[in-house]
Parts: structure tokens; C-alpha cells; sequence
């Protein structure tokens, strides 16, 4: 049955096409377990019982006529039951019929059904399958099943064990819960410095509960912490505040221990000058430059530096994360 394709004939001869296409049993069974569940050749095969070139001829007409939808992946093809449009009424009335008369367990689509059940039984016992079909799907399947708010903590494990942490200028502590679980664990893990009063009570709503986090009232050139106790400080967003930097450098070299490291992430260098006067930065961002040579005035060095990919929702402007070394 060689045919045009739909679209340059006639309404009458559509109409035709689609009767021509519905008038072999073995495409209107493939069609509705198509409309079931997306199915790959050979599994269409186990299911209607029928050779897999036939299956791939059927298919191929099918797909001509517009009814169903391959999708590749890998080497395997995909098929499922195309959005009808107009002979979606048809179709409705074909399957009508169908389901009316696979209620009677002896009929052909009834079994259809019984050993559609079966094929996607054995999908579910075999992983590779399941992915072979699910393709670039996964990515959504995942976050249907655990959303995506485990990654960061998970990465966080590739920290060693036993740091204490101190994050500066940690305001309402947003760090604390994810930095808690993997800090040292016996005593205070994680020490959490602040000067604004307000910021400490949220964050410490927020740390309730975390036994290692520890929460002080300082500020970033006088730190409340002792000299040579910590091994990864962390300011967030927090320098561009500070108009004199050259002692916070200092006092951050104090508090560090001897081969300690000081994650600073904040804003690359930008002209938005209006910052000045709606949120009080001191700093419109920072070169590299400008980082490297306050390091160095302090004995510090930086030992990495990168520019973020930028988040296409983000309003601000980009930002860097540098990681300074003593
Ligand atoms: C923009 S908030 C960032 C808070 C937090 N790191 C975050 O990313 O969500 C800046 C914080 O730094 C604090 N801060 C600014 N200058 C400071 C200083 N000299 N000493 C201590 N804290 C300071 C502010 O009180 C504020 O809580």
C-alpha cells in the first residue's frame, strides 16, 4: 500500500488514508497499545505475536500516516501514539469498540493486554532497559523522585572529615545546616560570626538542633575566635560590606591554621554604582588582582580562582569563588 503523504491530498482522500490505515487489525492493535504506553519494535512483537519486520512495516506506515511518534534512542526506536488532531474522533470510535469487546477475556485485544502486562513486567527487572527507553527523560524522573536539593550536600562529602569551619559574616546562616553534618563533630564544628544581632537570632532559629554549630556576635577584622583553630573559613557575599579590607585579610591569616584555607565568594568587578546606595556596598566586586594583592599583603595566597556560570534567572551580577591559602 503505497501512499502520499496526508498532507498534499484531498480532505476526502484524508479521510481515505485514515480508514485504509484502521482497516488492518494488526495497526488498529498496535495503535492502541501505543496510545497505553510508549513500546520499542521488538516489544510490539512479543506482544501482538507477530514477526519483527512485519511489526516495522506496520509501523512505518503508521508512522507516515501520522499516527504515532518514534523517538530514537541509542540504536533502539521508540513508538507511541501521535496527538491526532482531527482524527482523534476516529480514533475514539475505533477504540471504543475495542474496549468494548476486549472486556470479554477471550478476545484477541484482551490478550493484547495480558501480555502487554507482561513486557513491561520484565522492563522493570532490567535496569539498562529502563534507561535505554527513559533517554534524556531521566533527568526529570530523578527530580520527580528526590528533587534536587541532596546535590550540594552530597558533594560536600568530598570534604576531608574532622575541619572546623568558620563561616564569616554568615548573617542569617543559610551555610549552617549544610556545612553542620560534615564539620568535625565532637565539640564545635562549625563556628558562625556575625556583627549584626538581628541576622544571629535567624540564624540561630535555623542551627537549632545542630550540636557543633556555634554562634558569635564579632566582627570580621577582630574575630572572636581563637588563633590557629581553623581550617576552612568561608565568607559568602560578604567582603563588598567591608569598607578596609587590609585587616580582615590579617585577621583571617590569625584565625586560620597553617595550611587552613579561605573560600571568598562574592561579586566580580561591575558598575551597577546605585549598589552604594540601596544595599550599602563598600565594593562594586573584585579582580582577581584586587584579591591577589590583598592576600599577599597578609602572607596569603590564592591559590584558586574562578568565575561562576552565571544563573539565567540571576539578576546580579556574576560571580567568582577564590580560594585562598596559608
Ligand atoms: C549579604 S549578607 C550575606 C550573609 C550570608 N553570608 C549569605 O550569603 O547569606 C552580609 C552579612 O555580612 C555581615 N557583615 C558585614 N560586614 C561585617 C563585618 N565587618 N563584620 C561582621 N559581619 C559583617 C552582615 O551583617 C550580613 O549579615
Amino acid at each position: 500500500m503505497k501512499r502520499k503523504r496526508i498532507f498534499v491530498r484531498s480532505m476526502t482522500d484524508l479521510v481515505y488514508d485514515r480508514l485504509a490505515i484502521l482497516s488492518e487489525p494488526i495497526r488498529v492493535r498496535i495503535l492502541r497499545l501505543l496510545e497505553r504506553e510508549e513500546l520499542a519494535v521488538g516489544e510490539l512483537a512479543r506482544v501482538v505475536q507477530a514477526p519483527q519486520p512485519t511489526i516495522s512495516r506496520h509501523l512505518k506506515q503508521l508512522d507516515e500516516g501520522g499516527w504515532v511518534i518514534r523517538r530514537r534512542a541509542g540504536t533502539a526506536a521508540y513508538f507511541r501514539l501521535a496527538e491526532l488532531g482531527s482524527a482523534a474522533s476516529l480514533w475514539d470510535l475505533v477504540r471504543r469498540e475495542i474496549d468494548a469487546s476486549s472486556a470479554a477475556e477471550s478476545t484477541i485485544y484482551a490478550e493484547d493486554l495480558r501480555r502487554l502486562d507482561g513486557v513491561l513486567a520484565a522492563r522493570t527487572s532490567d535496569s539498562a532497559e529502563l534507561f535505554r527507553r527513559l533517554g534524556g527523560r531521566w533527568d526529570n524522573v530523578r527530580k520527580e523522585l528526590f528533587g534536587d536539593g541532596y546535590v550540594l550536600p552530597a558533594l560536600l562529602a568530598l570534604l576531608p572529615a574532622d575541619l572546623v569551619v568558620a563561616d564569616l559574616g554568615c548573617g542569617t546562616g543559610a551555610m549552617l545546616p549544610l556545612l553542620a553534618p560534615v564539620a568535625r563533630q565532637e565539640g564545635i564544628g562549625v563556628i558562625g560570626v556575625d556583627r549584626e544581632a538581628a541576622m544571629l537570632d535567624v540564624a540561630r532559629e535555623r542551627a537549632a538542633g545542630l550540636a557543633n554549630v556555634d554562634l558569635r556576635e564579632g566582627l570580621l577584622d577582630a574575630l572572636p575566635i581563637a588563633s590557629g583553630t581553623v581550617d576552612l573559613a568561608l565568607c559568602e557575599l560578604v567582603l563588598h560590606h567591608v569598607r578596609e579590607l587590609t585587616p580582615v585579610f590579617s585577621d583571617v591569616r590569625r584565625v586560620l591554621k597553617q595550611g587552613g584555607r579561605w573560600v571568598i565568594l562574592d561579586m566580580v568587578e561591575h558598575d551597577r554604582e546605585e549598589y552604594r546606595d540601596t544595599m550599602g556596598h563598600q565594593h562594586l566586586g573584585f579582580s582577581r588582582a584586587t584579591i591577589e594583592a590583598l592576600a599577599s599583603s597578609a602572607g596569603l595566597q590564592v591559590r584558586s580562582w574562578r568565575v561562576l556560570p552565571a544563573d539565567p534567572a540571576a539578576l546580579g551580577p556574576a560571580l567568582f569563588v577564590a580560594v585562598v591559602g596559608r
